[in-house]
């Protein structure tokens, strides 16, 4: 072993994802094969500022049959930026005189908790947020490999996430449950799915389940032109299926409010768009009837939209095979990087980010990541010219752009 890591912590930070305790666990079984400790670091960054008892020693036999669950072991926050940390009170957040959030900085109590308890190294998994600070961290000092992590698979930095191909998956077998139902009562259904401000998940969906419309933020819908596809649909085929990432514009302004998260990187949480589209879409098709008063047909005298929202359900749960490769490959590669190739640069520091590049694992530098991206709202979106796009187009899924 180079570089005299003995001891590595590691933490998961953001939003969980299936894979997380995957990560965890080849982070262990690879350091126990070189004799390296791993210190498990609970609760994202608040679990560094906890620091003492909080921390605990990863074991080979702590990591047994984790592979296969969703969540992560070692819990995860998605508000804790120690550099920028929201100060509490009775009401909960403190307030200045002008309404704003008071913020106080506690990094360095944190890098001395990882200091006392004899880690030299981190391991950081995590998304936009989360691997900002890591940056932050590697610049006090603290040798930071960070392993990106997110659903959306929106990293610009790799070519793939973990996560995404469960989270794909599990939207799938909703559109499948879906879909019976929709045929039964000859209803159009509307599959929500996430994704922030990428369309991803939605797209991916679309073209495994057979959709018949997809709605994703990079392609602005028509509204006329959604209510006459479906029409079309129902007409040929009298049910439809409309994947709707949760990113995505309701018809009408204010028609629908976001969620604030305050003290969360950032803050606003989607959710509830596909309830507020398949009512106004149900309006529009039952409002422009023939002489004899049907909607589409003496079937279909009346349409009915109904919304479901895949949710959280496809954030936890079960990992695909390929998300658990993904994530195995990950952590031993972030063990790889801190046991191998841990050279300090001119200003004394250490921070890598495992990343998938022309379909290679590498690493890339995490200075270059986070100033590239300036991460948030600069996520990789989807290519409204990209293959898939078109791919989605040949098959005739609905962009209800055209
Ligand atoms: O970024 C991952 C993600 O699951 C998004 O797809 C979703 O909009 C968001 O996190 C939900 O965040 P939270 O767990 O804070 O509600």
């Amino acid at each position: 072993m180079k570089n005299g890591v003995k001891r590595i912590g590691i933490m998961t930070g953001g939003g969980d994802c299936p894979g997380l305790n995957a990560v965890i666990r080849a982070v262990v079984m690879m350091a126990d094969k070189y004799g390296v400790e791993v210190i498990g670091i609970p609760y994202g960054y608040r679990g560094m500022l906890l620091g003492g008892d909080y921390f605990h020693k990863l074991t080979c036999e702590d990591v047994q049959g984790i592979i296969e669950k969703g969540g992560t072991i070692l819990h995860s926050s998605n508000k804790d930026n120690l550099f920028k940390y929201p100060r509490r009170n009775k009401e909960g957040f403190e307030h200045d005189e002008n309404g704003k959030l008071i913020y106080d900085n506690f990094s360095e109590t944190a890098v001395q908790n990882l200091r006392d308890a004899g880690i030299d190294a981190m391991i950081i998994v995590g998304g936009d947020g989360t691997l900002t600070s890591g940056r932050d961290y590697s610049r006090m000092g603290v040798p930071v490999v960070g392993v990106p992590k997110t659903i959306d698979n929106d990293l610009r930095s790799t070519e793939i996430t973990f996560g995404f191909d469960t989270a794909v998956s599990r939207c799938v077998q909703a559109v499948e449950s879906v879909r019976t139902t929709g045929e039964a009562h000859s209803r159009v259904m509307f599959i929500e799915v996430m994704g922030r401000n990428a369309g991803h998940i939605a797209l991916h969906t679309a073209i495994s389940s057979g959709a018949d419309v997809v709605l994703i933020p990079e392609i602005p819908y028509h509204f006329d032109k959604l209510v006459a596809e479906l029409r079309r649909r129902l007409e040929r085929n009298g049910t439809a299926i409309v994947i709707v990432s949760e990113g995505v514009t309701p018809p009408e302004k204010g028609a629908y409010s976001t969620k604030i998260v305050e003290g969360s990187p950032d803050a606003v949480r989607f959710g509830g768009v596909s309830g507020v589209i398949a009512d106004y879409v149900e309006r529009a098709l039952n409002a422009d009837r023939d002489e004899n008063g049907y909607a589409i047909s003496e079937v279909l005298m009346d349409v009915e939209c109904r919304a479901t929202n895949v949710g959280y359900a496809q954030r936890g749960g079960v990992p695909t095979a390929n998300d658990r490769l993904l994530s195995t490959r990950f952590g031993a590669f972030a063990v790889k990087e801190l046991l191998e190739n841990l050279v300090l640069d001119e200003k004394g520091n250490f921070g890598r980010m495992v990343s998938v590049q022309e379909n290679r694992l590498t690493s890339v530098s995490l200075e270059e990541v986070i100033a590239s991206s300036t991460m948030i709202g600069n996520q990789r979106r989807v290519d409204p010219e990209g293959e898939l796009v078109q791919l989605a187009r040949n098959v005739q899924i609905s962009f209800a752009d055209e």
